[in-house]
């Protein structure tokens, strides 16, 4: 039987398309056939570097060509709704970058061309394919550190090259993430608040954040966050959102249960679980009465903050075997809910529930 095979296409060429673009190289079952982007030297240059010989400027003429079963959106964050609706509607299986959408009415427009269309679509929410986050899920998992009392987790990073603020933010198309709809809570901090809904399972129940802005002076939103999040199962979360901290890009995270810890991050090599008893191993302690200190494993785990690559296996894996997706545009669109919910609370300095209803 002849191997079946998937032609994709890729709208943007930027950096982290350009990720994208070797997931689908890399895939036995999958071929990078077209790429675009609204500047189309830029869409030469990378399409010669990758091979590829169709090249678009105007992504409704890639929609248009019929052997193409899917495309990937990594267009800036207010395209997506366009362009993921126009995608469905022409036919083809969709794996879209996150932010889902930057406001409800965007968001629920995408849920509602899923809805009507019989093709996959798949939300690229890229820290669930991070190696230490994915280990930390499996210990979890299996109860390795008991129900879960607190988790901390963070988004800091320093969009000092890549942010150009201004005013309007619409008169010039790489300052998009001045859009204050594209926040740091939804463009950035999504990343952590979608790892916590997924880690536990569940959505936040009520969010108090506050917020403040004292490096990035000149953007039209708040470039610091702090939220806390009540989940269910009375689990308590805190997230540390800033956009212009003055170190490297981290998610450090520390995950809480009654019976062991779990300290991980999406850049270092190695995380670490702490128990008073691992496999029969204790540490004792050298004075009387004193007790025991906890054992530290030491799990070593690959740096890969942006997997494209894992994230295109589950993709092709999904469309080609025909099943379920697993980041859907409900889990895309509540993880925005919920950063919504945190500028709200920020906004308003009270807590607020936030509205999953889409
Ligand atoms: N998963 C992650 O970790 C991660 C990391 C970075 C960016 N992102 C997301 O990826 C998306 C793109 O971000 P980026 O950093 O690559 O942005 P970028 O500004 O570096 O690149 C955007 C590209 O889109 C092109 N473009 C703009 N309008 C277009 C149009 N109408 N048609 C075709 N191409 C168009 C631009 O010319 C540019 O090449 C955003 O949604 C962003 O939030 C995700």
């Amino acid at each position: 039987m002849e191997k079946k095979i998937l032609n994709v296409g890729v709208i943007s060429c930027s950096g982290m398309a350009e990720g994208h673009m070797k997931g689908v190289i890399a895939h036995p079952q999958a071929k990078l056939v077209a790429v675009c982007d609204i500047d189309l030297e830029k869409a030469k240059t990378v399409a010669a570097r990758r091979g590829v010989s169709r090249v678009y400027q105007d992504y409704k003429e890639l929609l248009a060509q019929p052997d193409i079963d899917a495309v990937i959106i990594v267009t800036p964050d207010h395209l997506h709704r366009e362009m993921a609706v126009a995608a469905l509607e022409a036919g083809k299986h969709v794996l879209c970058e996150k932010p889902l959408a930057l406001n409800r009415d965007d968001l629920q427009a995408i849920a509602d061309a899923v809805k009507k269309s019989d093709k996959k679509f798949m939300v690229g929410q890229i820290a669930r394919y991070t190696p230490s986050f994915k280990l930390a899920k499996d210990i979890m998992n299996r109860g390795e550190i008991g129900d879960i009392v607190f988790i901390e987790t963070e988004y800091a990073h320093n969009y000092e090259k890549i942010l150009k603020a201004c005013e309007d933010w619409k008169a010039d198309p790489a300052r998009w993430r001045s859009n204050p709809e594209r926040n740091g809570v939804v463009g950035g901090g999504c990343h952590a608040v979608d790892l916590l809904r997924w880690l536990i399972g569940a959505d936040p129940e009520e969010v108090r954040a506050y917020s403040t802005k004292k490096i990035f002076t000149d953007l039209p939103y708040d470039d610091t966050h702090i939220a806390l999040m009540k989940f269910p199962n009375n689990i308590m979360t805190k997230v540390f959102i800033s956009v212009s901290c003055k170190r490297n890009y981290t998610m450090r995270t520390c995950i809480y249960g009654t019976k062991g810890t779990i300290v991980c991050d999406n850049k270092n090599a190695q995380m670490s679980v702490y128990r008073s008893e691992i496999a029969g191993a204790t540490v004792g302690s050298l004075i009387p009465d004193k007790p025991n200190s906890e054992v530290e494993v030491k799990y070593p785990v690959a740096i890969n903050n942006h997997n494209a690559t894992a994230e295109f296996e589950e993709f092709a894996s999904i469309v080609l075997n025909d099943k379920e997706v697993s980041t859907t545009v409900y889990e895309g669109a509540k993880t925005v809910a919920a950063c919504f919910a945190i500028c709200e609370a920020a906004e308003k300095g009270q807590p607020v529930i936030p509205d999953y209803n889409f």
